[in-house]
């Protein structure tokens, strides 16, 4: 969703804010702006189209003159995508410029209070009340008048602001909206995330809720939200720009589908001491986790189908309830939470709206939260008792592939981890599901290896409008994923069912030439699915089945078969998504979809 972008420093701030709004475009965006400063004042630039234009229109930033400025990419809430809705806002006399991410929930109040007050609005945002606002207290002092400003606002907000008055200085502020600060010895950045400015520097300062900071070309200094000035630790970012570029593939998500392994291979092996899983980084140990009688699992989208999966596999390994729940509905249902319950929250963003109001409901319940988190010093990762990183490095396309599968990775080394803790599972066996986690990013390149059959199989379907992915147990949790992303990139319409479900009403939907894949790597239940296969062929439609190596079975039944390579039962979902991975990428590419930035989606949902 909106990303925000802000330079001070001695060399031009135009091209480094429009590259910086480049590497946010895949955050998803509508319009967006410039608004570079200097002893003349502003020079703002919109768009409503992509940020190539606005390089154009301002030849890639060289008619704008200054050494300080914001950017913003807009994703429209309050208000259609439009030149006057598009940021960088300003009061009446321009002396102050603004770009937001967030909602002003107060806004029609405060609106109604400004322009009683004699002022004129130009947009139909939230944001615009920010200007004025600035204006109105605004005596000589800059800082001030931020201070008192943010004062007023109720809501989620990152803010970087500029005033016509004091050229050589930057200030931004959040509060539940992320903001990152870059400095170097002779610049100072912001942005809502570290790829807009790892370019730059790597040295990154995580702003926490109501914090200020004021920033000039070789100084900055954090306020809290008492207006105290204090120290926040500088973090070194771990990966480089080539980490958030396309490295050779036409498309983000291939290169990141490819990732996988190394991924999961980081993600896991940091965590593994001889034998055995040690979190450093957690304070949870056996004893807080004795004190739990259940867990809840809460997260969106995909983070929620990784959710699925944890759940299957730590109700097995350690044979205590545990509820996988959609964290839109978990924050409003009133949930059974307290002191006795672990809540798991997962979200590779760290950011989601929703996710992040659940974690904080949990909280409110006196739950223990654990987050498995992919950004480093995101909102979620921040306010959970304990956070477990995915290592997957950036995620730059909109559909989700290594953040899903590192979390599925981190959800069985957690459950791992526990089972041994609480000694719900033989030592012996924990013993062999490690040794045989180590393996999947070997057998993840196998797949790989087979993308070109995959891509054939893409080619016969490109003209089905719509199918099914059928499973049971753990097969059924990856049918949702399968589903999931061919749906979001490639617009063709699915469902993921789980097989025995099938008959007690959808079925109806099967017909001569209904294309249902059916998942049948969980082998415990495979003839289970063998008679759902023959249930549905009986009624004409096209079975093709993914399984694990040697499944004869299943490969008589069906009209075609793609096979992964064998593990252990409750490792196959790592194995299995890729294929379907892979297939959702060249059905979407058949159609001409756009892969990574597929319509109405936006990387990091940060409003609910
Ligand atoms: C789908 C996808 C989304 C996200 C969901 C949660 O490919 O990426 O469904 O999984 O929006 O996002 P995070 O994990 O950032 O909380």
């Amino acid at each position: 969703m909106c990303g925000i972008v802000g330079f001070v420093g001695k060399k031009p701030a135009a091209g480094l804010l429009l590259d910086g709004l480049e590497k946010l475009e895949y955050r998803g965006y509508d319009s967006a702006g410039i608004c570079v400063g200097s002893n003349n004042g502003f020079q703002i630039e919109k768009t409503t189209e992509r940020i190539q234009t606005l390089k154009n229109s301002t030849h890639n930033g060289e008619y704008l003159v200054g050494s300080v400025g914001i950017g913003h990419t807009r994703w429209a809430t309050h208000g259609a995508p439009s030149y006057y809705n598009a940021h960088p806002h300003t009061d009446m006399d321009g002396r102050f410029a603004v770009v937001h991410n967030g909602i002003i929930e107060n806004y029609l109040s405060l609106a109604k209070e400004l322009k009683r007050e004699g002022v004129t609005f130009v947009s139909e945002t939230d944001t615009e009340v920010i200007p004025h606002l600035l204006a109105k207290y605004y005596h000589g002092d800059f800082l001030e008048a931020v201070q008192k400003t943010v004062a007023r606002l109720e809501g989620s907000y990152a803010l970087a602001i500029l005033c016509r008055d004091d050229p050589d200085t930057l200030i931004a502020t959040r509060r539940f909206s992320p903001l990152i600060l870059g400095v170097s010895s002779d610049a100072n950045y912001i942005a809502s995330d570290v790829t807009a400015l790892v370019n730059h520097t790597k040295d990154v300062l995580y702003m926490e809720d109501g914090d200020i900071a004021v920033m000039t070309a070789d100084s900055h200094t954090v306020y809290d939200k008492l207006g105290q000035p204090v120290e926040r630790p500088i973090s070194r970012v771990t990966w480089d720009i080539a980490a958030a570029e396309k490295g050779g593939y036409d498309h983000f998500m291939m290169k990141e589908i490819n990732e996988q392994p190394k991924a999961i291979e980081q993600t896991i092996e940091c965590r593994i001491k001889e034998r055995h899983v040690e979190f450093d980084e957690i304070a949870l140990d056996r004893k807080k986790l004795e004190q739990f009688n259940k867990i809840q699992i809460v997260a969106c989208g995909s983070a929620y189908h990784a959710g699925v999966v944890g759940k299957y596999v730590i109700e097995e390994l350690l044979r205590i309830p545990v509820e996988a729940d959609i964290a839109s509905e978990y924050r409003y249902r009133d949930p059974l939470a307290d002191e006795h319950t672990l809540v798991i929250i997962i979200s590779q963003s760290g950011e989601t709206a929703d996710t992040l109001a659940a974690l904080q409901e949990a909280k409110r319940k006196g739950a223990y939260t654990l987050s498995i988190v992919n950004v480093v010093g995101s909102s979620i990762a921040k306010a959970s008792d304990d956070v477990l990183y995915t290592w997957a490095g950036p995620e730059i396309a909109v559909a989700t592939t290594k953040g899903y599968s590192t979390q599925i990775a981190l959800l069985y080394l957690f459950a791992i981890w526990a089972a041994r803790q609480l000694g719900t599972a033989d030592r012996h066996e924990l013993h062999q599901l490690l040794a045989e986690l180590r393996t999947i990013p070997e057998k993840i390149d196998r797949i790989l290896d087979q993308a070109d059959t995959l891509k054939e199989m893409a080619k016969r379907l490109t003209r089905t409008d719509s199918l099914f992915f059928i499973g049971r147990n753990l097969d059924y949790a990856v049918a949702m994923e399968a589903s999931l992303k061919l749906k979001e990139i490639s617009y063709i319409h699915s469902e993921a069912y789980a097989a025995g479900e099938l008959k007690h009403g959808t079925i109806s939907l099967i017909e001569k030439g209904r294309v249902v894949f059916a998942l049948s790597g969980y082998e415990k239940l495979a003839d289970k699915l063998l008679s759902n296969i023959k249930e549905v062929k009986s009624r004409g439609a096209t079975v093709i089945t993914v399984t694990q190596e040697g499944n004869m079975l299943a490969a008589k039944e069906s009209d075609d078969i793609f096979y992964i390579p064998r593990t252990h039962s409750l490792f196959v979902p790592l194995l299995e998504v890729i294929p379907f991975q892979i297939y959702a990428y060249y059905v979407a590419l058949f159609n001409g979809c756009d892969i990574d930035k597929p319509r109405n989606l936006a990387k990091s949902v940060t409003v609910e």
